[in-house]
């Protein structure tokens, strides 16, 4: 259909392989960006949802498209930025990944010889750097402090229009139904959303990043 609006959301992990059988990845369990995959269909919205490996079905009427690295979500993201209207990242990205990937697997004993990261690209930052005036660019941020503070940094450093931040000092939020979070705009608003589940909380995030 010709006047559809896009939109655009990652989701979950990414992994990050040192050899066959090894891999550094998160608990991300993609909840929060499924929901918001939903609430945007539920809208009207043709939704694109880059996932990285998550337990959950593809909810009804999303294309979703699978990714495991940081680098493949890089690359799915960047070609379906420029279509999208709305752009949501809540994918847990790997900031580091091993240096080398190992063909082989590496014996045990010489697994610890051997690890060593490099910083992944952030995929968010150079969306924002190509953001147009008609496109809105949401991130989220995960703290354990200064949670508002660090967030505000961000928001500015990447660009974005709003950004959701959760204070995961307790370590709560990953696999939980349930989320606590402030929604940060560039404009100076702040709403603090009490801790409900993911589905209500998606469709009030929603109202208000694109209203
Ligand atoms: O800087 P920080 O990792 O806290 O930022 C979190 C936000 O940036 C999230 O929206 C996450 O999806 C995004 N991100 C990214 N690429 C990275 C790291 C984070 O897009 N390498």
């Amino acid at each position: 259909m010709k006047n559809e609006v896009h939109c655009l959301i990652s989701a979950g992990p990414t992994r990050e392989w040192l050899d066959p059988v090894r891999f550094i990845s998160n608990p991300s369990s993609g909840k929060m960006g499924y929901a918001l995959a939903n609430a945007a269909k539920a809208r009207g919205l043709k939704v694109t949802l880059v996932s990285g490996p998550v337990t959950l079905p593809c909810p009804t009427g999303v294309d979703r498209i699978l990714v495991n690295t940081a680098f493949e979500m890089q690359e799915v993201m960047g070609q379906h930025f420029p279509a999208s209207s709305l752009t949501i990242m809540t994918a847990a990205v790997c900031d580091q990944r091993p240096k080398v990937f190992h063909e082989q697997k590496i014996k045990k004993d010489k697994v610890s010889e051997i690890i060593e990261l490099v910083p992944n690209p952030d995929i968010l930052l150079s969306l924002g750097k190509h953001k147009r005036i008609d496109q809105i660019l949401v991130g989220f941020a995960a703290e354990t402090e200064n949670h508002i503070a660090h967030a505000k940094i961000k928001l500015q450093q990447k660009n974005l229009d709003w950004i959701a931040v959760n204070d995961v000092s307790g370590n709560q939020a990953f696999e939980s139904d349930d989320n606590q979070l402030t929604l940060i705009s560039n404009h100076g608003q702040s709403i603090i959303f009490e801790k409900e589940d993911k589905i209500s909380l998606a469709k009030k995030i929603l109202d208000l990043v694109y209203p």
